[in-house]
């Protein structure tokens, strides 16, 4: 995949980019990241990037030759990218969003800053994309968290090609507790099932305890659910078992 971003903010990108399994999927060819600063497309002496508002009003605007010209630079010698802006005004990202964005070849994130930018860049933009229902001072961290939940589920990105399938939120569902050694640790063990050695019954004590965490922590995931009759019973069983607001963990 290529991942191009444009940012005024190059610098950003280079802790996160060099970590990880973000770096081990570049050194193995899986992605290849190109970050351009559209300040170089600037044709002013001082090469100006924003601009105060039509109409009046505080702050500064984001002009859109500069992001446009570096737009089409980006795209000349690379095959049709997917155009990203990222911004608090666009859909919420999501697995599934996600999902959808790795199995693209070539994907571009803009970045905006300040407070905003010219409305007419939208003209070239295929999808807005918003991490979350807050402002942050730039798109900058919500293309790293874009790029970073779209490369691990690059085939080959993750150690084994499992590990991506048993997430919170692949099937829209949270994730089973994990535990490792010590068995015991300030007097709390692990549940007596995990060293059972039974994998029929490891498989099914993880099924329930991702459905009722999903259950207590996110009960809006649990619609888009399809769940057996057991799985169902077995749920309104272990919430009844409990009253409201004292639910934070059913053993
Ligand atoms: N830029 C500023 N805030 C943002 C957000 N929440 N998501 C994406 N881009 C942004």
């Amino acid at each position: 995949m290529l991942l191009q971003i444009l940012t005024l903010f190059p610098e950003m990108f280079n802790g996160p980019l060099r970590c990880s399994i973000i770096k081990r999927a570049q050194e193995q060819g899986l992605v290849e990241f190109r970050i351009w600063n559209f300040r170089d497309f600037t044709t002013d002496k001082h090469r100006t990037v924003d601009d105060v508002p039509y109409g009046g009003g505080d702050g500064m605007v984001l002009k859109p030759e500069p992001i446009i010209s570096c737009l089409k630079a980006v795209q000349r010698d690379n095959p049709p990218g997917k155009v990203i802006l990222l911004t608090p005004q666009g859909e919420l990202f999501k697995q599934a969003i996600a999902r959808e964005f790795a199995a693209e070849e070539h994907l571009i994130l803009i970045c905006g800053h300040y407070e905003g930018f010219d409305e007419r860049i939208r003209a070239w933009v295929d999808r807005e994309i918003s991490i979350g229902d807050y402002v942050l001072t730039g798109g900058e961290l919500a293309a790293m968290v874009v790029s970073d939940a779209v490369i691990r589920l690059i085939p080959g990105a993750l150690g084994s090609d499992t590990s991506a399938q048993d997430d919170s939120f692949s099937e829209n569902i949270l994730e089973y507790p994990q535990y490792t050694r010590p068995y015991e640790f300030e007097g709390m063990t692990v549940p007596d099932v995990l060293l059972s050695g039974h994998h029929a019954r490891i498989n099914d004590w993880r099924r329930k305890q991702a459905l009722l965490r999903t259950a207590l922590r996110r009960p809006d995931l649990l619609k888009d659910l399809s769940l057996s009759a057991a799985e169902q019973k077995y749920l309104e069983e272990k919430l009844n078992e409990t009253t409201f607001g004292n639910r934070e963990e059913v053993k």
